[in-house]
């Protein structure tokens, strides 16, 4: 196999895909266009949803790309392997153009041909979609596999947990896929069959690449609609690719990295590698070092602040700088090393080098702000942790005056808490965090919904009556509407939500009907804890990025409101009154405001 790096592996793929006729279209922005169900872009298929819908794209119905990622669902893994923040994905995309006689053949030459990567054949294993109610088995792409010479007995067939990419949101197109994979373990993988795929040990099997054959749209209800053109959406992680075919052991040992960690090293007295601390330490440096320059360094740049990607931005950056400090890291080093990064991509994102400035002045600002508080922080932490037996719980006042006095974001204090075997209040915490922005009224800045930390029963009685509005706008007046905020008084709830105009009064008629009949027939609000990963198979709606951890309450009304939410809630719609809608304001362009009330007689 051919030793690989960063910049070869672009050239190669892109190369490939422009010789099939395919035109090579630049990164979209890491900050989704029109997409409330998600902070950032996911996958490189994520910016082109609306021509996978079809939408007619400008050049052409072949399309090839290296899109800028980040998924944060993970950060706190980052350290280990294969975990990162930001990535590159290497896509190409047939919109209604070819299926699968040309992607099967095609992924095989890429995958094999000595002029591409060169691998052999026997080294590659597949798995393809074993079939259910939804859609059927697809033998169609195994027979394919082997007629290029995939050996049989490596082409494996798993569900939809396996074998079934999408949608990037919560609704969205979607399809079942083929995965292909570097075999690492040929004895091992040599006894398991399908069944047994994904018990196989560790580093059996190495994906690279997965081939989507986009033919549904999830909507709404969680159906699978068939779409009006079958699409090709394959994407192959550009870090992770070069991390296997060249035989390192992480991703931060490929080319990418190399003159991080040689920066790392100097600006520190360690050497990466050293020990397990200090390797976690380097990895998480140059992980978010990385993320940061490219969020800040973004044609659509973000900077940090208390909500939404400003937020992450903000989390990421100090969470560097306090790994950082662990290997000595002198404040400014981030500075320096996203510098090495700019280099390093300069030519794939122009866009890093006409921000380079900006980058340099937001990343310098965010650590210096950071740094003058975090030892005394820590100090205060080290207080409140040793004040606790092993198990305790570190109170809700504690951890927002952490955050509010030491700029500590609550996810950095949980990681701190679970390095000394404790947790935090995190319920408290928001409660703390609400009271706080009600006395200073600095509403627009609240990242909890501040309403919901009041118990009182009118506002569990309007929290569910949000639901109710939730459900009904999205059934009623278009399925893309989505929360953008939420406020509760003990008078009306506040329900901010993406749409272009104000509800017309016979839409507005339409929604307080629908939700009345639902509160006239007493359904009972059923709470249920779950893994994110189950809430989203059952199609709950939420936040699934920035906010929840990773077991979750979950609300259901019937079947006609499903969300993620901490509650707490009504026992039935019974409770409600009478829903009116008493205001529609305009928040921006793109977000409307309704305040609602519920009357009792
Ligand atoms: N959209 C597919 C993925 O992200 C290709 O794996």
């Amino acid at each position: 196999m051919k030793e690989l790096t960063s910049e070869s592996l672009r050239d190669l793929y892109l190369k490939f895909f422009a010789s099939k006729g395919h035109s090579i279209i630049p990164s979209a922005s890491l900050i989704p266009e029109n997409d409330p169900t998600v902070l950032f872009t996911t996958a490189g298929m994520h910016p082109l949803v609306p021509y996978l819908l079809g939408e007619k794209h400008p050049a052409g119905t072949r399309l090839t790309d290296v899109q800028k990622c980040v998924r944060t669902g993970d950060i706190d893994e980052v350290g280990d392997s294969s975990h990162c923040t930001f990535f590159e994905m290497l896509g190409n995309w047939s919109l209604g153009d070819y299926f699968k006689d040309e992607m099967i053949p095609w992924s095989f030459e890429f995958l094999t041909s000595p002029e591409y990567l060169g691998i052999p054949v026997e080294d590659i294993a597949v798995t393809v979609f074993a079939g259910d109610a939804d859609c059927p088995r697809d033998e169609e792409s195994a027979a394919k596999w082997i007629a290029c010479g995939i050996l049989p007995e490596n082409v494996y067939f798993l569900p939809k947990s396996g074998n079934w990419w999408g949608p990037a949101g919560t609704t969205g197109p979607c399809g079942p896929d083929t995965e292909m994979h570097i075999i690492r373990n040929k004895e091992a993988a040599r006894l398991l069959n399908s069944d047994q795929f994904d018990d196989a040990p560790k580093g059996t099997f190495l994906e690279i690449w997965n081939d989507v054959f986009m033919q549904y749209n999830k909507n709404e209800a969680g159906k699978y609609e068939p779409l009006r053109q079958r699409n090709v959406d394959t994407g192959m992680g550009l870090e992770r690719t070069l991390c296997i075919l060249n035989g390192k052991a992480s991703v931060y040992e490929t080319d990418i990295f190399a003159k991080a960690i040689a920066k790392i090293e100097e600006l520190t007295s360690k050497t990466y590698g050293e020990s397990e601390e200090v390797t976690k330490a380097f990895r998480v440096v140059l992980d978010h070092t990385r993320t940061a320059t490219f969020m800040l360094g973004d044609q659509k740049g973000i900077v940090p602040s208390n909500t939404d990607q400003g937020y992450i931005l903000r989390r990421i950056i100090r969470r560097a700088v306090r790994f950082g400090r662990n290997i000595g890291l002198p404040q400014g080093a981030l500075t320096e090393i996203s510098k090495t990064f700019i280099e390093k991509y300069k030519d794939v994102y122009p866009e890093l080098v006409r921000n380079a400035a900006k980058i340099a002045e937001e990343l310098t600002k965010e650590e210096d702000k950071f740094s003058k508080t975090l030892q005394q922080g820590i100090k205060e932490f080290e207080k409140v942790a040793e004040s606790l037996p092993t198990g305790g719980v570190i109170d809700g006042v504690t951890t927002f005056h952490l955050y509010d006095t030491y700029g500590f974001p609550v996810e950095i204090t949980k990681e701190m808490a679970a390095e000394k075997g404790l947790t935090v209040d995190v319920a408290g915490y928001e409660r703390a965090f609400c009271e706080h922005q009600q006395k200073s009224r600095a509403g627009s800045e609240q990242k909890f919904a501040c309403g919901l930390a009041d118990h009182k029963e009118e506002t569990t009685r309007l929290h569910t009556a949000t639901h109710l509005l939730h459900a009904a706008l999205k059934k009623l007046i278009s399925a893309d509407i989505e929360q953008k905020g939420s406020n509760i008084t003990e008078e009306r709830l506040r329900f901010d939500f993406n749409f272009s105009r104000k509800l017309t009064p016979a839409e507005v008629k339409a929604v307080e009907d629908c939700i009345n009949a639902v509160i006239a027939q007493n359904i009972p609000v059923v709470m249920e804890e779950m893994t994110l990963e189950e809430a989203k198979e059952k199609h709950f709606t939420g936040l699934f990025e920035s906010k929840y951890g990773e077991r979750v309450k979950t609300y259901s009304i019937g079947d006609f409101s499903r969300e993620i939410c901490g509650g707490p809630h009504a026992e039935s719609t019974g409770e409600l009154g009478k829903f009116k809608i008493a205001k529609q304001e305009n928040v921006s362009a793109g977000v409307k405001r309704i305040k609602a009330v519920l009357m009792h007689d």
